[in-house]
């Protein structure tokens, strides 16, 4: 099978397409047929060694396919099930061992592509609306990025929430996918000041939450636009990590919370992880989450992919497709 490795941490020169033996499952485990990857930021910080871990890596945390076979004592899936799952090492590749647990049955209205893009981002934008700060009826949320993947389906889960939303986003393209996506109002961060026009637009009051993904441009920022008492949520870093942080701040800024989530504790057990993918996939299969699949790859070219990615271009989903 054809998969994309890592033997050095780097540049897109990292990524290696190789042939590999296809692997078979051990206890518990199911071997799927890929029919498509996701590409996520998290798979750039693994190729630059941001995150280590041991070498040769295979990338990619997110695919759907087809279960081909399972291992002993698999209850969860059987072959020939379609299925989706993120959070598991090795899915830009042709064929991967996955834990059973993980795996999710994708229903009948929902393609196995779409299945592949709402994975990490619809689940963390789930987690993010429902869990991190449980936005309510009424509240008022600032989204950055709010054109990108995570983004559009944030502005759709925070306004099936009742929420009123701003986004930010760079260029006008992208504010017009933001609207689409529910947005009430739509920042040019690129060009406006998003701490005074938010304020502007609260009457100085500040948002409920912010949901930064975007990191070290937008974080001081982000905390000035907060009401008092209001919720900080750092849960990317698009531009760059954030520098440590004296708590005092904290206290100057009005009281306010900061947390700094990660969807795996989001998504601790088969329980939670059904929860939140069930949600995601009812959905989508009802029209009411709208999952923008922006560009697919072959698997071959995933450095193009990281490219687009890190260029700042993404407007939706990337998928690498075998
Ligand atoms: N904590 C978690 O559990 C979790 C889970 C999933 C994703 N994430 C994080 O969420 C973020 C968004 O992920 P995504 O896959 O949905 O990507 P994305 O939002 O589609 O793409 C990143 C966006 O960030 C903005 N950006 C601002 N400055 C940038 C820069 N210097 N370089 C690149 N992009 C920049 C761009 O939007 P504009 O052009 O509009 O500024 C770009 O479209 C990533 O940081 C990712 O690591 C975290």
């Amino acid at each position: 099978m054809k998969a994309v490795r890592v033997h050095q941490y780097g540049g897109l020169e990292a990524l290696k397409l190789e042939d590999l033996p296809i692997p078979a499952p051990g206890e518990g485990e199911a071997l799927v047929k890929i029919e498509a990857s996701g590409v996520n930021f998290i798979d750039i910080y693994h190729r630059l060694g941001r995150y280590q871990g041991s070498l040769p890596l295979t990338l990619g945390q997110e695919a759907a396919g087809t279960v081909e076979a399972v291992g002993p004592n698999v209850k969860d899936v059987k072959p020939g099930d379609r299925v989706a799952y993120a959070s598991v090492q090795g899915a830009y590749a042709e064929y991967a061992i996955a834990p059973a647990w993980r795996l999710i049955p994708i229903p009948s209205g929902v393609d196995t592509k779409q299945a592949a893009a709402a994975m990490i981002q619809g689940m963390t934008a789930h987690y993010l609306a429902f869990s991190t700060y449980p936005l309510t009826a009424g509240e008022t949320a600032l989204v950055h990025a709010a054109g990108g993947g995570t983004g559009q389906l944030l502005v759709q889960i925070a306004k099936r929430c009742g929420a009123r939303v701003i986004g930010t986003v760079s260029t006008e393209e992208k504010a017009k996918l933001a609207s689409q996506a529910g947005a009430d109002e739509v920042i040019l961060y690129t060009q406006t000041d998003f701490e005074a026009e938010v304020k502007r637009l609260t009457n100085n009051v500040g948002v409920d939450v912010v949901y930064d993904s975007v990191g070290k441009d937008t974080f001081d920022k982000s905390l000035n636009c907060l009401r008092r008492r209001g919720t900080m949520v750092l849960y990317g870093a698009s531009s760059g990590p954030v520098p440590p942080l004296d708590p005092q701040t904290l206290n100057a800024k009005g009281s306010i919370y900061l947390t700094r989530p990660f969807l795996g504790h989001y998504t601790a057990d088969r329980a939670e992880l059904l929860g939140r993918v069930n949600d995601v996939f009812n959905w989508i299969a009802a029209g009411e989450l709208k999952v923008r699949i922006d560009k697919t790859f072959p698997l071959a070219d995933a450095a193009e992919a990281h490219r687009y990615l890190e260029g700042r271009q993404s407007k939706g989903k990337i998928l690498l497709l075998p």
